[in-house]
């Protein structure tokens, strides 16, 4: 079933972001807005902003945003229909939903999913998987462990799977779109994906099946693991393997142990470490932590004690600065994974391990300083430059002064030496993270934009022009979707634009724009557009005329015979001799 297109407009205009908002945490007004503290990270300032004019929320700390939809959808874990729904039948809105022509493609996928999952539990249970319980048992996982993470068992078959969706009524399609068969290379038809594999299913925060992992019972057979493609379901830099088991857990607890290998994961939950969680192999992202954050504010992060391990701690790293989110690496000496480890030392051992885990940056730093030489000069000097460029981004004064303190001990100079340091312009020169600020050249786009979403009546084909020699492409994108609405004379609200961003970046930017650049009033606003439309269409111009000019003038001053005083123009602006600088 679907929500008309006017609905959906209904309950964003009716539905109260404030009060919806207000529900969850504390705001306060200030000015035209209501800030609080965010519920998307940890804070201790206010920074979450939510509009009541213009029917958004935005963070400045995380920079997360939206309407009042995607709020209900993130607090609640709903999807996009549910969080109408809900929020319909708090204000009274009727919905008459209608059938849709095409049964939805995603629900299919989740639908083979299932079938496929309930296929994988019953045959680890047949005499046909004898062989997958033994592997099971070998590796210390218990019945109650299988039945906890749904373990199933593909057997050595190329359609045991495809003909049991077959029976199921799934559609080869799905199946096929849900990664589970493979087309075949020279004949038609389609073959199962997993084959003679212990199964995980992967599960999204609810719970639901949305991929599966499957790993060989023979270890010369390769790959190890087989895992799902990605799908419109199963994105695999966003999920976390066994996040629908631990979140209650990891809420409670407030931290989150994160692991890279499915038995790992399997082997802290056997150990009591119900709070963890698993990437599959890969790194953090950006978006595992933004998810993570939801529920903890602590993370720590096991490492093997192989060089691997470390260096995607190092990566990891930069990731971490710019998050209010602690990350601590604990680095296991024994054994070369935590399934290994707890098999080795036991949970005491890990808890310990954890209890004495570093910050990220601690760990940081103590490992520049083992991979140096930092009795020689040459060794102190690139200590310094790579330690200050992570100093540099560390906002909170008590924190940075604990890491000061250490790079300090650890060359043997003062702490003033290295504050300095950091004062001194490049000291971040190393590290290439995004920070959320508008470039400088933006600038009067970004008020050529804020003038015509506050006075859309002093709309004229001129700032078409502009917004077309935009440089930014996704203020240019936002641009030309406001004079759209603007030309067909429609009203535009700052709702509508950040639902017309492509992605998070454009979001967080134009939602940045509307936010922060905006007090709730443009003084004399036509004099505003007429001198960002003329700065940004003058930007490239100005300087290209100057140069022409200056050649022109030069042309003549040399055709004059006046070739001393031509060349010394020259040497001044370092125009060489074709005209061109150098
Ligand atoms: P590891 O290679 O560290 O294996 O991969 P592991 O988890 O210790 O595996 P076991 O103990 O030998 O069974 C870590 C994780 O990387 C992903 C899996 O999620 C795995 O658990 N991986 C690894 C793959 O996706 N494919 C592979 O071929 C190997
Ligand atoms: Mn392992």
């Amino acid at each position: 079933m679907s929500i008309p297109k006017d609905k959906i407009e209904e309950v964003r205009e009716r539905a109260s972001i404030v009060q919806v908002v207000s529900e969850y945490l504390p705001l306060t007004k200030r000015g035209h807005n209501h800030v609080g503290l965010c519920p998307f990270h940890s804070e201790k300032t206010p920074s979450f902003t939510v509009s009541e004019e213009k029917k958004i929320f935005y963070c400045f700390g995380c920079n997360a945003t939206g309407n009042v939809i995607t709020f209900i959808m993130k607090k609640e874990g709903l999807e996009f229909p549910e969080a109408v729904r809900t929020l319909a039948r708090r204000y009274g809105i009727t919905i008459n939903e209608f059938k849709k022509e095409v049964p939805d493609e995603r629900e299919a996928i989740y639908g083979a999913l299932k079938a496929a999952a309930e296929y994988f539990m019953l045959e680890l249970r047949t005499p046909n998987g004898a062989q997958s319980r033994e592997y099971l048992k070998g590796r210390g996982v218990t019945g109650e462990l299988a039945k906890q993470f749904s373990m199933g068992f593909a057997p050595n078959k190329w359609d045991g799977l495809t003909n049991h969706l077959k029976k199921r009524g799934v559609s080869t399609e799905a199946a096929h779109r849900a990664g589970l068969i493979v087309k075949r290379d020279n004949s038609p038809g389609y073959y199962d994906r997993f084959r003679g594999r212990v199964i995980f299913p992967i599960t999204d925060m609810r719970g639901r099946i949305i991929g599966f992992g499957g790993r060989t019972l023979d270890d010369k057979i390769q790959p190890k693991y087989l895992n799902s493609p990605e799908s419109p379901v199963f994105k695999k830099g966003e999920t976390l393997f066994g996040l629908s088991q631990s979140k209650e857990q990891i809420q409670k607890e407030g931290s989150v142990i994160v692991v890279e290998g499915y038995f790992d994961l399997v082997a802290l939950h056997k150990h009591g470490f119900r709070n963890s969680v698993a990437t599959m192999g890969t790194a953090l992202t950006p978006e595992h932590i933004k998810v993570l954050k939801g529920y903890a504010s602590t993370i720590y992060a096991l490492f093997d004690s192989d060089e691997a391990g470390k260096s995607a701690a190092i990566r990891g790293l930069s990731l971490f600065l710019n998050e209010d989110v602690s990350c601590r690496a604990v680095l296991l000496d024994k054994g070369k994974d935590p399934d290994e480890f707890l098999k080795l030392s036991g949970p005491e051992a890990l808890m310990e391990a954890v209890a004495e885990a570093p910050t990220l940056m601690e760990f940081y730093l103590r490992n520049l300083r083992d991979k140096l030489n930092i009795s020689a000069p040459e060794g102190k000097k690139k200590y310094f430059g790579d330690a200050l460029s992570y100093l540099s981004r560390i906002k909170d004064i008590a924190e940075r002064g604990h890491y000061v303190s250490i790079v300090a001990s650890t060359l043997g100079i003062g702490i003033d030496a290295v504050y300095d340091a950091l004062k001194r312009p490049g000291a971040d020169k190393n590290l290439k993270v995004n920070i959320a600020k508008e470039p400088v050249a933006s600038r009067p786009e970004a008020m050529l934009l804020k003038v015509l979403i506050r006075h859309p009546d002093l709309y004229t084909p001129d700032a078409d022009t502009a917004i077309e020699a935009f440089g930014d492409a996704a203020l240019k994108k936002a641009g030309t979707a406001i004079c759209g609405f603007l030309r067909d004379g429609k009203a535009i609200s700052a709702a509508d634009l950040l639902e017309g961003a492509e992605d998070a970046e454009s979001r967080g930017r134009l939602a940045n724009l509307l936010f922060r650049e905006d007090d709730g009033y443009v003084e004399e606003p036509e004099r505003m557009l007429r001198d960002s439309i003329k700065s940004v269409l003058n930007r490239g111009r100005v300087k290209q005329s100057t140069q022409e000019f200056t050649r022109e003038s030069i042309k003549l001053l040399e055709q004059m015979g006046k070739s001393e005083v031509a060349l010394e123009i020259r040497k001044r602006l370092e125009i060489g001799p074709q005209g061109k600088r150098h």
